[in-house]
């Protein structure tokens, strides 16, 4: 059972939801009814919504979380948006390997059918000081973990993402491709931790990371690592693609905290995409009683870059 408990600083739902996206998301279901055809199984309109998820913030509108995105294997700009519908959304399979019962490779629509996808909204906090907040579609890691079935011994999860002729960024000879991003399995386990294959109801759009991405809401958002195509299991910890970059600004961690700076700027307020509004951060991005504990024992690891 959900209980939803609203925290001091979120607002009333009817803040939360714009009424042009409640209206839009009923007109879908509507005609999808008439038409009898429905979208992909990514993001059907009919998801249901988990209310346990109230972000206490307006949502984004959509055309600002679509257009201003990062995603270096397509260009360094912000304005990628258009290069990236360049990128094929199927036939998509992701290889699941390392410390598990059974490497095998699965095809994303296979993978689809094995889940129960659910739409929650989200707080997205990028470590460069700009947030949004999104509905996504998708389902949580935990049911990912039931599937691959690591072996006991494995204590990460590794997200390895695609490496595409289409991505014009990836012949910039300065970054470490391919990108990886991995979290503890006791952090991938988390009921936060997401795996994201639709926004606002829709299949997720190419330059947000379709057709599947990682969301980890606690974190800095280069954590969140798009279009991923291996995922796998080990002992080790894996050195991730910015921290090879730049150790000293982008760590392993990379948990949401208003008091540790960045090396080059203050990580004590955040924009949000759309009205500009500065915001304070909340300490894991205001999801603190949801992951703090998860980090109880390793106080002397740099757990805030
Ligand atoms: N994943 C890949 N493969 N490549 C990237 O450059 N950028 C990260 C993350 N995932 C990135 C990535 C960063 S820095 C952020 S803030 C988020 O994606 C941005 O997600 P958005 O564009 O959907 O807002």
């Amino acid at each position: 059972m959900n209980i939803i408990r609203r925290r001091g600083w979120e607002v009333a739902e009817r803040g939360v939801t714009p009424e042009h996206l409640v209206l839009n998301r009923r007109s879908l279901v509507a005609g999808a009814t008439a038409m009898t055809i429905l979208p992909p199984l990514a993001a059907r309109a009919d998801v249901p919504v988990n209310p346990a998820f109230q972000p206490g913030r307006a949502v984004t509108e959509e055309k600002y979380a679509t257009t201003y995105n990062n995603y270096y294997e397509f260009s360094e700009s912000k304005n990628l948006w258009r290069e990236a519908q360049a990128l094929k959304q199927r036939p998509w399979s992701i290889r699941l390997d390392g410390m598990l019962k059974q490497p095998r490779t699965i095809d994303i629509d296979d993978l689809l059918k094995q889940v129960s996808l659910e739409e929650r909204i989200y707080r997205h906090r990028c470590v460069e000081a700009w947030a949004m907040t999104v509905p996504w579609t998708g389902f949580p890691v935990s049911q990912l973990l039931k599937i691959a079935e690591p072996l006991g011994s494995a204590k990460y999860v590794v997200f390895e993402t695609t490496q595409d002729k289409v991505m014009p960024g990836l012949s910039a000879p300065f970054y470490p491709w391919p990108y990886v991003e991995g979290v503890t399995i006791d952090e991938a386990a988390n009921d936060l931790a997401f795996i994201s294959t639709g926004l606002y109801g829709k299949p997720l759009p190419p330059q947000n990371g379709g057709p599947i991405r990682l969301t980890l809401p606690w974190k800095y958002g280069f954590k969140s690592a798009k279009a991923i195509v291996k995922i796998s299991f080990t002992d080790k910890r894996p050195t991730t693609f910015w921290e090879s970059i730049g150790p000293s600004e982008y760590g392993f961690w990379a948990n949401v905290n208003p008091a540790v700076a960045h090396p080059r700027w203050s990580q004590a307020s955040e924009r949000l995409l759309g009205s500009d509004e500065r915001v304070p951060t909340q300490i894991f991005n205001g999801y603190a009683e949801q992951v703090a504990g998860l980090y109880s024992d390793r106080k002397n690891e740099k757990l805030f870059m």
